[in-house]
């Protein structure tokens, strides 16, 4: 089968992953998008990188803020993240959820865990842009379970 993009989506939409809202903060307010394009990448540095479609507001805000954070969604947290996937106002996004601003960047309350970055790189590469964060802050719920998005659904763990 060529490798075309709708093709390359469907394959790798079998690639299990996570959900996360990236966040920063800017002179407007706060920014954020839904991703699943989210990657660990150093530990020596502790290093993470997230992919960030060309057309998104939320780029241009980032590359300003100099900051984000990546907050891992928990199940349940479906309507949040199509929330953050839409093109509604950003000021609407933020009303859809309660946050404090921690290390400098908006943290989500009760997301299942969530990483403050300092901007390193901002990396194009065909029709997204690659950021590199080094992390500065970070926690986790441990006892949480994560939202999971599988073949262009939201899912989540099912145990045997
Ligand atoms: C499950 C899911 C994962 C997504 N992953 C990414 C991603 O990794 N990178 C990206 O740029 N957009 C991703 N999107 C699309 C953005 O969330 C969406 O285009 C968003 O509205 C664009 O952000 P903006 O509001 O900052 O313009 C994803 C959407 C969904 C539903």
């Amino acid at each position: 089968m060529p490798a075309e993009p709708h093709r390359f989506r469907e394959v790798m939409g079998h690639f299990a992953t996570g959900v996360a809202v990236v966040t920063c903060d800017g002179s407007d307010g706060p920014s954020g998008l839904t991703t699943s394009a989210v990657c660990s990448l150093s530990l020596d540095p502790v290093l993470l990188l997230v992919c960030l479609d060309e057309t998104s507001r939320t780029l241009p805000a980032l590359a300003a803020a100099g900051r984000f954070a990546v907050n891992l969604l928990r199940e349940g947290q479906e309507p949040l993240a199509a929330t953050f996937a839409s093109k509604v106002l950003m000021r609407e996004k933020f009303e859809a959820v309660t946050h404090t601003v921690a290390d400098g960047v908006p943290v989500l309350d009760d997301a299942l865990a969530w990483l403050a970055c300092e901007l390193r790189e901002l990396l194009p590469r065909g029709d997204h842009t690659i950021a590199i964060g080094e992390v500065t802050a970070l926690d986790a719920d441990p006892g949480g379970r994560p939202l999971l998005y599988h073949r262009g659904s939201f899912t989540g763990l099912h145990y045997g």
